[in-house]
């Protein structure tokens, strides 16, 4: 499985459907720059294409920033295939500034080789776009989540997963 050559260079990406800027829910966002289809593909998640041994030292470093709070914290891989993921962390991928929502209007859709995001709804201009980031359980408790939607376990994970965080709250409480 060898990377397609024109994927090895960094990559312009369209951007006349999203606006970056300060969000409410956490450091920068994405917004719809205008009115949005449901169905439709807004942006592509690009960045460098890794092999899984490089994306899983560069997921710790990244998640080691994150815990030290340093400005550039976050984890921006994304699975493409058996072989290969992306990393998001570079300057020309402004998808990777799209925060977590529990209700989201969007979701990631790719192929072998791309990862676009794509709406769930109609959206409309100057929403804030976002996306389930789908945390697995474990240690729930460090990634609070501030998306503000009435369904939010107030921490970030995986749809599938939140009954369970509900249950352990309950519990604690
Ligand atoms: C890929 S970055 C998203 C862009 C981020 N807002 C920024 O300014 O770099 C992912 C990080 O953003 C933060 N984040 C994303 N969604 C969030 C949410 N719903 N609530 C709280 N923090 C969130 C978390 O720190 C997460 O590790
Ligand atoms: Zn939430």
């Amino acid at each position: 499985m060898q990377i397609p050559k024109e994927l090895l260079k960094p990559r312009k990406v369209k951007l006349s459907k999203v606006i970056v800027r300060k969000s409410k829910v956490h450091g920068t966002g994405v917004f719809a720059a205008k009115n949005l289809k449901k169905g439709e593909r807004i942006i592509e998640y690009v960045g460098d294409i890794v092999t899984k041994k490089q994306s899983d030292k560069v997921a710790e470093e990244q998640l080691e920033k994150s815990a030290n709070h340093t400005k550039d914290g976050g984890v921006y891989i994304f699975e493409l295939n058996k072989r290969y993921d992306i990393n998001g962390n570079v300057s020309w991928n402004s998808a990777k500034y799209i925060n977590h929502s529990c209700e989201p209007n969007c979701e990631t859709e790719g192929d072998d080789w791309h990862i676009w995001i794509t709406a769930l709804r109609d959206i409309k201009k100057g929403e804030e776009l976002g996306y389930d980031y789908c945390y697995d359980i474990d240690n729930w408790q460090e990634h609070p989540c501030r998306c503000g939607s009435k369904s939010c376990v107030g921490f970030i994970i995986d749809e599938k997963l939140r009954g369970k965080v509900r249950k352990q709250l309950k519990e604690n409480n």
